[in-house]
């Protein structure tokens, strides 16, 4: 095999040698009509004379030649130090329209996406720009991303890359790296009460694809989810996209109400929950409610989804077990993320699976991704057996409990009459309600052209009952930003409230 320069991508010209056109003009039309149609791009690096007489199979004069004349023409240029690249001061309009008359439809054949396809890129999620980048007062579902120990975890990384060989290169177990399973279930045993063994656990590329694959496994069209009103907007998709209908149930004081989900769907196909902090409004389910709704899913045959998404953020010194150690009917699908605890960007998260459909799980997610970076996963093994996860749950639940505190000193001084945050038991965000009259996505739209971000709590919600509440995520800001940026709310939120007054009396 020849040795090709470095950085060069090989060239899709081919020549014929039976032609009457000479090889060198061949050559020379060829690469140019890449360098036109855009196929070459301005800048990139050409393969060396020697690499592509050997790859063409000519004399290397062949090609010197039709490089001369291409660079002679200003197609292409010589580096010096070596190396050929095309000409980075290509005039555009050359290129472009050579570019622009390819792309024009043939014929009167059009192309369009499946209706599926159409119909899930149409469902309604929160703006990207709201989690992308700079963290802007009151962004939701983001933790300190600067507290998070870079340099343990590209030390960690360095150390795995220094080590790998053929071993670790190949495909691995479809439901993830084996010592990352078994941290994980011996975590969840012991902080979160899952009953669980290693085998149960598939790792995942975060909530999102655990909500997806177990649409997948456990949903056909037209099947009716129960879904809390407030909800997720995550698992709204992930549901929508899988065909299902979804039954808003509300939620209390208490949680789900399941009383009422039963009234409206009793023959629902999944409850999905979020028993230990609801998102969004930051509710616990009693013990009462958990057994109402096990006790509904094994009369009913219906599969539970638990998103136990922030339960690691708890406050209070009582703690509180996930749901799924209750289910004695193998019906609770558990799952967790790494997106919040440590950081969005890692993508991995985790199922538990009762073993009854475990298969099933396996077989489809095979079919969907396979399974996630090895590497990845070992890292964040590591991270967990070196006791840095540990230690950074420890420091980031005390910073957000004192970040809560200031975010609710803060409103309490400069949002009175406008904003009334209550302190949650845990969680990243909290919710202020609003006076009534002021609508919450008049309010948000305000507090954005004020360069603050508030999700209005309607946004999450079905029908009008939960019409004027923001969300406001406290766990990435400092106590400066979160005073700094409740003056700022309060500045938006003044002009709205006395014209709801008026509206009430
Ligand atoms: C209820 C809930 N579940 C899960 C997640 C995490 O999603 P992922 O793991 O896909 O980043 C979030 C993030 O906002 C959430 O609010």
């Amino acid at each position: 095999m020849p040795r090709r320069t470095a950085g060069a991508f090989p060239l899709l010209v081919t020549l014929d040698t039976d032609a009457d056109v000479p090889l060198t003009q061949q050559l020379y039309e060829g690469v140019r009509k890449l360098i036109l149609n855009g196929h070459a791009l301005a800048g990139i690096r050409l393969p060396s004379t020697r690499v592509l007489s050997a790859e063409l199979r000519v004399s290397r004069n062949t090609v010197v030649n039709a490089f001369e004349r291409l660079a002679a023409e200003g197609y292409i240029e010589a580096k010096a130090g070596g190396g050929t690249r095309v000409s980075r001061t290509l005039p555009d309009t050359m290129a472009h329209a050579a570019v622009a008359a390819r792309r024009q439809p043939a014929g009167p054949v059009t192309r369009r996406p499946s209706h599926r396809g159409a119909a899930i890129a149409g469902i309604r999620t929160r703006r990207w720009s709201d989690r992308l980048g700079e963290v802007r007062p009151f962004r939701l579902g983001v933790g300190a991303l600067s507290e998070f120990p870079v340099k343990t975890w590209a030390r960690l990384s360095r150390r795995r890359l220094a080590h790998i060989g053929a071993a670790n290169i190949d495909y691995d177990e479809i439901a993830g790296y084996t010592p990352l399973r078994q941290a994980i279930a011996a975590y969840l045993r012991s902080a979160r009460g899952v009953v669980c063994d290693p085998s149960q656990v598939i790792i995942v590329n975060g909530s999102q694809q655990a909500l997806d694959l177990a649409s997948r496994v456990l949903l056909d069209p037209d099947d009716a989810v129960w879904f809390e009103n407030p909800g997720y907007d995550g698992a709204r998709g992930a549901f929508l996209a899988a065909g299902a209908r979804l039954v808003h149930v509300p939620v209390d004081d208490h949680g789900l109400d399941v009383v009422a989900g039963i009234e409206r769907a009793p023959a629902a196909r999944l409850a999905y929950v979020t028993p230990s902090h609801q998102f969004p409004l930051g509710v616990t389910m009693t013990l009462a409610r958990r057994r109402e709704l096990l006790q509904w899913a094994a009369r009913s045959g219906a599969w539970i989804f638990e998103d136990d998404y922030d339960s690691e953020f708890r406050y209070t010194h009582r703690p509180l077990p996930a749901m799924q150690g209750l289910d004695t009917n193998d019906c609770v699908i558990y799952s967790g993320s790494f997106s919040k605890v440590l950081f969005p960007a890692l993508r991995l998260g985790y199922l538990v699976v009762p073993s009854t459909i475990l298969d099933t799980f396996l077989r489809v997610r095979f079919l969907t991704d396979v399974h996630p970076s090895t590497m990845t996963q070992a890292v964040l093994a590591d991270f967990i057996a070196e006791g840095h996860f540990e230690r950074h749950l420890r420091r980031m639940r005390l910073l957000y409990a004192e970040r809560q505190d200031a975010l609710v000193r803060s409103a309490r001084h400069h949002l009175a009459g406008l904003l009334t945050v209550e302190p949650s038991e845990g969680g990243m965000h909290l919710v202020g309600h609003l006076p009534a009259g002021v609508d919450d996505r008049e309010a948000s739209r305000a507090a954005r052209a004020n360069g603050i971000v508030v999700a209005p709590l309607s946004f999450f919600s079905e029908g009008r009952q939960h019409r004027n509440a923001l969300l406001l995520g406290y766990a990435g800001l400092t106590a400066g930003q979160i005073a700094a940026g409740t003056k700022r709310l309060a500045t938006t939120l003044r002009p709205l409230a006395p014209r709801a007054n008026g509206t009430h009396r």
